[in-house]
């Protein structure tokens, strides 16, 4: 393929800061004559706030019909929807559905030089993927509910057995392509429910265990939701691959993020048979926004997997080497120190960006 078109929405608060460090970042790593084209599409609460619409139907059709979708971040506080949600969330859970992005994959993994929150846990002994089902499940339920009178509302949880298969196929996927779990190198794939007291995790449950025999090779696992937020704090070495629905797997996603020292270093990858949308774990930070300090290494990591998939996609090793060059400059910043705030820092997000671009000029 000769030129990749990217979809790039900024979004709100930090989306920018991040996003365009992404962008500067997969430049340095491709050098001139880079086959990707960044186009830049409005998307978000500002842009609702601006326009009266949170997601054009233009952008839609450019992220679409791209190659690839890349995202800063959506979201101000208080910009809402008559029925109480966000505005600027549209962008995000729009693409999901709409494109059937439904495997989210969200590695966790810590880093050298970054501290963990977990006593005695160094570098390398958590690195686990959590696989998220992207597209029913809670979220399905999304602007669909009931409410009555102002008095009752309703959403509801909803699997389909395709829905269920396909997401557990990836799992095992994923998991024969790892390296196993950090503490015993096992292959392992941890399905994650409440089967003890809900049918559809229970049907989610059972779907996962018909699918499971087609991976000898993999050992499976069951684990409760509300024990799986104990044992990803006691143990998170152990785990491999992690399937889970949609809200549990927002959920445990943070959770996650926490114990390698937080949302700015977890990357995501939003995956549909056609398309593939890539943004970090994070929210839009409006906190910070503005002050040049935000943690671009999620974005960045997000982008790397984007090249990652373009790369194996179409059998293009520009691309992938890419990726794992980023991978590795990443590896080295963070070894290096280079933190921002949230890791404890006093690294600019500009000054990581460029550290991170003058290593990959060196790389190629
Ligand atoms: C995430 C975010 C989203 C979600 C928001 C931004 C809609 O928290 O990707 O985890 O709830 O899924
Ligand atoms: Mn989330």
């Amino acid at each position: 393929k000769e030129i990749y078109e990217i979809a790039v929405v900024h979004g709100d608060g930090i989306g920018p800061e991040v996003c365009s460090a992404a962008v500067e970042v997969v430049k340095a790593a491709l050098g001139n004559g880079s086959p990707l084209n960044f186009r830049e599409y409005p998307a978000g609460a500002e842009h609702f706030l601006k326009t009266g619409e949170s997601f054009p139907e233009p952008t839609f059709d450019a992220c679409r019909s791209s190659d690839a979708i890349l995202h800063g971040a959506g979201g101000i506080p208080g910009v809402v929807h008559p029925d109480g949600t966000e505005a600027g969330l549209d962008f995000t859970l729009r693409l999901r559905f709409e494109l059937d992005l439904y495997a989210n994959i969200r590695p966790i993994r810590l880093f050298e030089g970054v501290t963990c929150p977990l006593a005695g846990v160094k570098a390398g002994e958590i690195d686990y993927i959590i696989l998220r089902e992207n597209s029913e499940g809670l979220y399905a339920a999304r602007g669909a509910g009931v409410q009555l009178r102002g008095e009752l509302s309703v959403d509801t949880l909803v699997q389909t057995r395709v829905g269920v298969e396909r997401i557990v196929r990836k799992a095992f996927e994923l998991a024969r392509a790892s390296n196993g779990a950090p503490k015993d190198g096992v292959k392992r794939v941890t399905c994650c429910d409440k089967a003890n007291v809900l049918r559809s995790y229970a049907f989610f449950r059972a779907v996962f265990d018909e699918v499971a025999p087609d991976y000898p090779d993999i050992e499976v696992e069951h684990v409760l939701i509300d024990a799986m937020t104990m044992h990803l704090v006691l143990r998170p070495g152990h785990f491999n691959v992690i399937v889970t629905e949609n809200m549990f797997g927002d959920i445990i996603s943070d959770l996650g993020a926490a114990t390698i020292g937080g949302m700015g270093l977890a990357p995501s990858a939003e995956l549909g048979e056609r398309n593939g949308f890539f943004q970090a774990a994070h929210g839009s930070a409006p906190d910070i926004a503005g002050k040049g300090i935000a943690n671009p290494y999620g974005t960045v990591l997000s982008a790397a997997a984007m090249l990652d998939w373009l790369g194996s996609k179409y059998a293009d090793s520009r691309l992938s080497d890419a990726a794992a060059n980023i991978r590795a400059a990443t590896n080295k910043a963070l070894a290096e120190g280079c933190l921002s705030a949230d890791l404890k820092g006093n690294w600019k997000s500009a000054d990581i960006t460029r550290r991170l671009c003058d290593q990959l000029a060196a790389m190629r």
